[in-house]
């Protein structure tokens, strides 16, 4: 009996002891793999990548004009030639103004129509954090006049004004180039978002600044005219998404009361930083979302298959 009692014993110990070893080992190379993780991964998360806004580039021998700065907000989709020639020539006329700036090319990726107001409203919140003035800003527009300053607005200030544009002249207009500071582009609530395709979207706009009593300046003591100031850069055969379907002509022809900044429905897919020659950019590629209940003629051709 005693023989048995101390095989058992024996065996039991050495079990335990086995055992013992094992768990040590375990938890060794578990805090071993932890220490060396934690070393390594000073990394962000994925989060903060997706939140990135470019910042504010300093040219520390140049010296700005102000403490402002300014988001260049462009909405884009297919322009890559005008892309090509834009981003280079209106970064050295900045610089030539020792203007704080940052270009945004607003991409937009979905398959609705394009939607000027809406990609300007994203462009806005994207950057709201690092600008405090946007130029709301087209690809095809380039200022030739070096004294159209870009300089913070007290005042929205249309620098495309109708006696300088090369193409619009009447008094309303405001299109082309229109700069605005943060504070002043929220009051008004951004653009409307129920502008898809092309105009009128500007025309909105400057109903929403007069109704806010805000007095829209424009450019003084330019010598050029409307041949010579701004080049068009883009070809005259430009087709353009003129469509009206459902009723958008009757609604698009209002002041819209509902839609604007605080309501714009959208997706950041990416940002990419570039640079064109030694110029930098940052492509937005933006999805708009689109309530068909409100707008359905964000897509005339699905529509037409839909009500089928
Ligand atoms: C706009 O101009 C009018 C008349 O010149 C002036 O009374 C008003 O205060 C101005 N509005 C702003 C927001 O500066
Ligand atoms: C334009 O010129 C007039 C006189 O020629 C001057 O009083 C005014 O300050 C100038 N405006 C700007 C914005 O330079
Ligand atoms: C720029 O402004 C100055 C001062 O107001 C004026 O004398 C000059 O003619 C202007 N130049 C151009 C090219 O418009
Ligand atoms: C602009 O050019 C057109 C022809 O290209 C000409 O008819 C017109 O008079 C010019 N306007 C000005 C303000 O120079």
């Amino acid at each position: 009996m005693a023989q048995t009692k101390q095989k058992i014993f024996r065996f039991t110990f050495t079990h335990f002891f086995a055992m013992l070893l094992t768990v040590m080992f375990i938890v060794t190379v578990v805090l071993t793999f932890k220490l060396l993780t934690n070393d390594h991964c000073n990394c962000p998360r994925q989060e903060t990548v997706i939140q990135y806004v470019a910042k504010p580039k300093h040219y520390t021998n140049k010296g700005y004009e102000s403490n402002h700065k300014l988001a260049v907000l462009v909405p884009y989709r297919n322009r890559f030639e005008e892309l090509m020639e834009f981003v280079p020539y209106i970064h050295d006329f900045l610089n030539g103004q020792r203007i704080n700036h940052d270009i945004f090319i607003l991409n937009q990726v979905d398959s609705n129509r394009f939607n000027r107001a809406s990609l300007i409203n994203v462009g806005y919140l994207e950057t709201k954090s690092n600008y405090d003035y946007i130029a709301m800003h087209d690809v095809d527009l380039l200022p030739l006049n070096k004294n159209l300053t870009y300089l913070y607005p007290q005042q929205p200030f249309h620098l495309a004004a109708p006696h300088l544009h090369p193409r619009y002249h009447y008094e309303k207009f405001i299109g082309g180039i229109l700069l605005i500071n943060r504070e002043h582009f929220n009051l008004v609530n951004g653009l409307s978002n129920k502008y898809w395709g092309w105009g009128l979207e500007d025309d909105e706009f400057y109903v929403r600044l007069k109704d806010a009593n805000l007095n829209i300046t424009r450019p003084e003591n330019i010598s050029t005219g409307m041949n010579d100031t701004f080049k068009h850069i883009h070809g005259k055969d430009r087709k353009r998404d003129t469509v009206k379907c459902f009723n958008q002509r009757e609604v698009t022809r209002r002041r819209d009361r509902q839609t604007g900044l605080h309501d714009v429905r959208y997706k950041i897919i990416s940002y990419k930083s570039m640079t064109i020659g030694s110029a930098p950019l940052t492509v937005i590629n933006i999805e708009l979302l689109c309530d068909r209940n409100v707008t359905p003629w964000c897509n005339c051709e699905v529509s037409k298959t839909e009500k089928n």
